[in-house]
């Protein structure tokens, strides 16, 4: 009898090992173009043919390898870049596991060509994993990897592989992550002869950033910057009046890596507090740094997820990280084309993260994006006058500000009323002589379910006869507040599910109330009004949206002011 159990051969070993870490063209591309990075290139070329699907080519000026290096590196479970069980904990470097060479010669026709120096160097050539040369070559000092006919042994899951068009699309989105954490290297990336990407090392993040989506997308950006006992937040968050439904750019780097993780975009959303329109997606690019004892990075065959020791602190870090770079003036929408006003993107200095791997193998935090000068809102701001009866305008510690008097006082009120959902409740004021008011069938639905929210915000309600409600206490928010016109429009609200786009239920109550108890715009207000809405407003969490994504002020930069009158 023949035995049951044999050991694999380390060919079907390595094409086991192939469907974890490789699923199509664009994981080859991320794993070589992650090699490279570890080899510590400067420049990767990037080409593919056909959606990568006949050919994948990365071709890099890093360290490059010896012939005997280059032989072991296409066999399993060998790799540079640790000895010991212990040396995984923090590893900070792209690859550890030895692992992703030998599984994409394993599924296809590989050739690597190597140099350590620009004077030796070899050729190594495999089909299906099979080693079938290897050769002396003249290259100058880096690497290059040629992957034909991927897949071309496992027909069925060949097959799976999607259009043209749809692998390299793939191929981008695998690579503009890379090409964002590294902004000191440059990439191209060509398909079937057309340039793709074509980014060269730029000084700042925000460089690289308008280098791969241009300006219209990177102006658009606030930087963050906020630390947390040991974990630091940088990045960029979108000006909530400029997020769309759709397209919108998400990505979370944990110590310079790229990772998959909605947990954590969600927790930097909930940042925007109800400032963001119901069913937009700001654009998002979080990179976070932390001892490496932090977080497990070890969990996922494609690295694509990290373990967070307390993903809840992490969340949290990173929802007041947003919410802090969307506080500041600095987060307003610029008065004149994008750019130019205060609110453009102000990036640091531009020497910190240029040690490349090196400084992020020590783990030392920061050098992905630099620390962001974030101007602060000012500490006085006077208001000098309001125009149509709905704008104030105002000066500012920056330039000149205008803010829309309702989305201002809605923001201000949002901001009130959920930390009275939150705490006591506002005071109300009994009322000498209750009135009645009538409300549809729906509407004292809504008033029955949000009796508690109602009552939390001032408003005493008592279903009385048929359709009509006593009002016993009313709030007072302000002296030109219409106590029975506010909770007539509030209830209609609530009834028609406006603001249901939003998730939660208490933000939802009170971005409704805050609209329908701001003061409206067309109403002439004091000067002293004026002074005591902007003060409120200046010292809101983000004075600079209100709840709907719309911008509460616009602001027009003494530096634009001085260069239109040639003054600068
Ligand atoms: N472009 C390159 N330049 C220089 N050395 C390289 C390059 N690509 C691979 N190597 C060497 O080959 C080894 C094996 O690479 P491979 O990608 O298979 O494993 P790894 O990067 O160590 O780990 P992982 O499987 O997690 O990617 C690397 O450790 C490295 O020493
Ligand atoms: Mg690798």
């Amino acid at each position: 009898m023949t035995a049951r159990i044999a050991v694999l051969s380390p060919q079907v070993a390595d094409q086991i090992a192939a469907g974890e870490v490789v699923e199509r063209p664009a994981s080859v591309v991320k794993e070589l173009v992650e090699n490279a990075l570890d080899a510590g290139a400067h420049a990767i070329r990037v080409e593919i043919e056909d959606g990568g699907k006949s050919l994948i080519r990365v071709s890099d000026d890093g360290e490059g390898m010896t012939r005997a290096d280059a032989e072991l590196a296409v066999s399993r479970h060998a790799t540079s870049k640790i000895r010991e069980a212990a040396d995984l904990i923090g590893v900070a470097t792209f690859g550890f596991r030895g692992e992703a060479l030998p599984a994409i010669a394993s599924v296809s026709r590989f050739e690597l060509i190597t140099s350590p120096d620009g004077q030796t160097g070899t050729r190594l050539h495999l089909v299906g994993g099979k080693r079938e040369r290897v050769e002396e070559t003249a290259r100058q000092r880096g690497t290059t990897v040629t992957v034909r006919g991927l897949f071309f042994n496992l027909p069925a899951r060949r097959k799976f592989l999607r259009a043209q068009a749809t692998e390299t699309r793939a191929v981008v989105d695998a690579l503009t992550p890379l090409a964002l954490t590294r902004p000191d290297v440059a990439f191209t990336l060509t398909s079937d002869e057309r340039t793709l990407v074509d980014v060269r090392p730029a000084a700042r993040p925000i460089d690289r950033l308008y280098a791969l989506w241009g300006r219209t997308l990177a102006d658009t950006l606030v930087p963050i910057a906020h630390r947390e006992g040991p974990l630091d937040v940088r990045g960029f968050a979108q000006r909530p009046a400029d997020a769309k439904p759709a397209g919108r750019k998400g990505y979370v780097f944990v110590r310079g890596r790229s990772i998959r993780d909605l947990f954590l975009l969600r927790a930097a959303e909930a940042g925007y507090r109800s400032a963001v329109a119901p069913g937009d997606r700001p654009s998002l690019i979080l990179a976070l740094e932390l001892p490496g004892d932090a977080v497990d990075v070890n969990v996922h065959p494609a690295k694509l997820e990290v373990r967070f020791r307390d993903r809840f602190f992490v969340a949290k870090v990173v929802e007041e990280a947003v919410r802090q770079a969307l506080g500041p003036l600095v987060a307003a929408a610029p008065l004149v084309g994008a750019g130019v006003g205060v609110g453009a993107v102000v990036g640091g200095g531009g020497d910190s993260w240029a040690e490349g791997p090196a400084a992020s193998a020590a783990g030392a935090p920061a050098e992905l994006f630099p620390t962001a000068a974030v101007a602060s809102a000012p500490r006085s701001a006077t208001p000098l006058l309001q125009v149509f009866d709905s704008y104030i305008i105002f000066q500012s510690d920056s330039g000149v500000a205008i803010v829309d008097q309702h989305s201002a006082h809605e923001r201000v009120l949002f901001e009130g009323v959920m930390r009275q959902l939150a705490g006591d409740g506002a005071p109300a004021q009994r009322l000498l002589l209750p009135w009645t008011l009538e409300f549809t069938a729906p509407e004292l639905e809504v008033i029955d379910v949000h009796r508690e929210l109602l009552a939390r915000v001032g408003f005493e309600l008592e279903p009385f006869s048929g359709r009509s409600v006593v009002v016993h206490a009313a709030p007072n928010p302000h002296p030109r507040f219409d106590a029975a016109r506010c909770l007539q429009e509030l209830v209609a609200d609530l009834a028609g599910g406006r603001f249901g786009g939003l998730a939660n239920r208490l933000e939802r109550f009170a971005a409704t109330f805050a609209c329908r108890a701001a003061i409206k715009a067309g109403q002439p207000l004091e000067l002293a009004e004026m002074g005591e809405l902007i003060t409120q407003l200046l010292r809101a969490t983000l004075p600079a949206h209100d709840v709907h994504g719309r911008p509460t002020i616009v602001q027009l930069a003494r530096g634009e002011l001085e260069r239109r009158f040639g003054r600068a």
